[in-house]
């Protein structure tokens, strides 16, 4: 069990982090808020600064109670953690507003390497992949009941799969006939590993997490929410590890600017800007971040100001 947990620490590398720092603008006395708290590899960077609050959400409770049990800032007054998907997290903080929030979409290091948690590609674990372990629909209820164009439809939209129809029969077909009964079973319908390149099933069981935590649901909700929770001059700073993602959140920061984005012959879509862009184009990792966490490959960040 030790040696699990020291391994987790050396394999857990927090994603931008100077870009983040960079981004939020960290300010004395500042308040802020970490959505997607995970191992805290962000916020404990943020808590060495001389901030006067920060609040760490998550939905997945094991997570946090690990970071209560063992966590760098656990007894620190300023640090106050609460669970939750991030679209309930302005319910649960009432009328609080915050110098800078961050966003790090996703699964933790720890999710994806707990086979039992369902991520994994190389071991075999159950079909579940909830974040919020317990709670919600897991992926083997979800295979049990959709069709396989409802499936397919899914695996386009997450993840622009090609061959989506294909690849969702198939695997509909091995749920129903008990061929596909872990993670491993699932992995091999999107094919042989070759070595040195990702897996094959990558962009499937994204595509499969996001439906399973109806992910993109939460960020159209949440994100243009979450700007009415910051101060003037605050910074809501989002990362992403998917070209989907990226696209949506570059449209909602868009419109949130004041931009039209609704493609229409005459515009329906503009409003007030309610924040300026302060990353025109997404940052993504450094060569060196990328030699010393290739799991970072795909992250893009992107940064707005309320005005
Ligand atoms: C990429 S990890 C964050 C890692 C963290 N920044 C760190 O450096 O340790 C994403 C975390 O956000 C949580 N998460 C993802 N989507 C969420 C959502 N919609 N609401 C709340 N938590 C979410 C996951 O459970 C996971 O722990």
């Amino acid at each position: 069990m030790h040696r699990i947990k020291k391994n987790m620490e050396k394999l857990h590398k927090p994603v931008l982090l100077s870009e983040v720092i960079e981004n939020i603008n960290v300010i004395d006395g500042g308040e802020y808020a970490d959505l997607t708290f995970g191992e805290a590899g962000h916020s404990d960077v943020l808590l060495n600064h001389r901030i006067s609050a920060l609040v760490g959400n998550d939905r997945d409770e094991t997570t946090l109670q690990r970071y209560r049990e063992e966590g760098k800032y656990r007894d620190d007054p300023r640090l106050k953690l609460v669970v939750g998907p991030f679209s309930d997290f302005l319910r649960q903080v009432g009328e609080t507003k915050f110098d800078g929030i961050l966003v790090d979409l996703g699964v933790s290091t720890r999710q994806l390497l707990e086979p039992d948690r369902g991520f994994s590609l190389m071991k075999a674990g159950p079909l579940d992949m909830r974040m919020n372990p317990g709670k919600g629909e897991s992926l083997a209820s979800l295979l049990a009941r959709l069709t396989p164009d409802e499936l397919a439809d899914e695996l386009y939209k997450n993840a622009e799969i090609r061959d989506s129809r294909k690849l969702a029969r198939k695997i509909i077909e091995g749920f129903n006939q008990g061929q596909i009964q872990t993670t491993l079973d699932l992995a091999q319908v999107a094919g042989k590993r070759v070595p040195g390149k990702s897996h094959p099933a990558t962009a499937l069981f994204t595509a499969l997490r996001m439906m399973v935590n109806h992910e993109k649901e939460e960020m159209e909700t949440s994100i243009p929410a979450l700007v009415e929770a910051l101060k003037p001059g605050g910074r809501l700073v989002v990362i992403t590890f998917h070209s989907t993602e990226d696209r949506l959140i570059k449209r909602l920061f868009l419109k949130l600017a004041g931009r039209c984005t609704c493609e229409e012959p005459i515009c329906r879509c503009q409003q007030p800007a309610k924040v300026k862009l302060i990353t025109k184009k997404p940052v993504e990792p450094s060569e060196l971040e990328l030699l010393e966490n290739p799991r970072a490959r795909s992250a893009k960040l992107r940064c707005v100001e309320k005005i």
